[in-house]
């Protein structure tokens, strides 16, 4: 068989861009989409701390690339989109996962820790999204967008309020794009985890008090914690062609805690 017959017989892998997948959600992400026969494209701020996700990624067989992008940076966020589609021809399903935490009482936020998350956790992923939604609708394919929110972006807490804004909006952004852009067969979803413990050097720390941990896990239906790998799952389900009828749809990820109401015991016994 000649080598041109041979290529026009491959099947193309599906392709998915999975944002900040230097460690915790994002890297499990980035390999549960290799694991489903996806090639991937990663992206943290510094490149380098994508060295581990990527090697994970080859010892997969995963056609893998490794992207440095700014979210705040709208030559950055284009310049990676355009470099992962000229390597890849296309991409099927973005994951807008990076994102930065802030907490700090409301009347303490200053404007530039305001920016900087709403530049990372709404602004960024917006315009990510855009040239996602442009790409497909220009290459009149069908995909797939899955937004990594939080369960601050559902329920009210203490010290969180920019941060939780911001995934409010990324919650918000999910139903009016999926609205927009069910006409093309592009689905927009999303999940909201609850508190995960990863090793990521953003999660550094915490956990480390026994009491904290004992009482969280307490108030929490299941008494567990949601794993970042049962997450890439998730959004590898709603990214694909089996979650093909689920669009707008917010995934509440939490072992049932922003599912009690006021004055509910978690048992008959309590
Ligand atoms: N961890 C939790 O308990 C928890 C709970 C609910 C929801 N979530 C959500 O789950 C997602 C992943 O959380 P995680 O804890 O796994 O993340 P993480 O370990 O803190 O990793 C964040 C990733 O995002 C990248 N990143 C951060 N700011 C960026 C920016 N301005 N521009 C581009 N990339 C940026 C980081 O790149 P570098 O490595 O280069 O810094 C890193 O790859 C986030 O959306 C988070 O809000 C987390």
């Amino acid at each position: 068989m000649s080598s041109d017959r041979k290529q026009s017989t491959e099947v193309a892998r599906p392709v998915a861009f999975v944002t900040g997948a230097s460690y915790g959600v994002g890297a499990a992400t980035a390999l549960a989409f290799a694991r489903a026969a996806y090639d991937v494209i990663v992206t943290a701020r510094r490149r380098e701390n994508l060295d581990a996700t990527l090697a994970t990624l080859e010892q997969a067989n995963c056609r893998a690339m490794a992207v440095e992008m700014l979210l705040s940076d709208d030559a950055s966020i284009e310049s990676a989109f355009q470099s992962a589609l000229s390597a890849h021809g296309r991409i099927d399903v973005l994951v807008n996962n990076a994102a930065v935490n802030l907490r700090r009482l409301a009347v303490d936020v200053s404007r530039d820790e305001w920016r900087d998350v709403m530049a990372a956790n709404v602004s960024g992923p917006f315009f990510m999204t855009q040239l996602m939604g442009r790409h497909l609708i220009a290459s009149r394919r069908q995909g797939a967008v899955v937004n990594v929110a939080s369960t601050h972006g559902l329920v009210g807490a203490a010290e969180r309020s920019t941060y939780g804004i911001s995934k409010g909006a990324m919650i918000q952004m999910t139903r009016m794009l999926a609205i927009e852009w069910a006409e093309h067969g592009i689905r927009v979803n999303a999940v909201a985890p609850g508190r995960m413990e990863t090793a990521s050097p953003s999660r550094a720390g915490t956990g480390a008090n026994a009491d904290y941990m004992a009482a969280m896990l307490a108030r929490i239906p299941l008494h567990r914690l949601v794993t970042a790998e049962e997450v890439a799952d998730a959004i590898v389900y709603l990214g694909g062609p089996a979650a093909a009828s689920i669009t707008g749809h917010v995934l509440v990820m939490d072992g049932g805690l922003t599912a009690v109401g006021w004055g509910s015991k978690l048992r008959r016994a309590d």
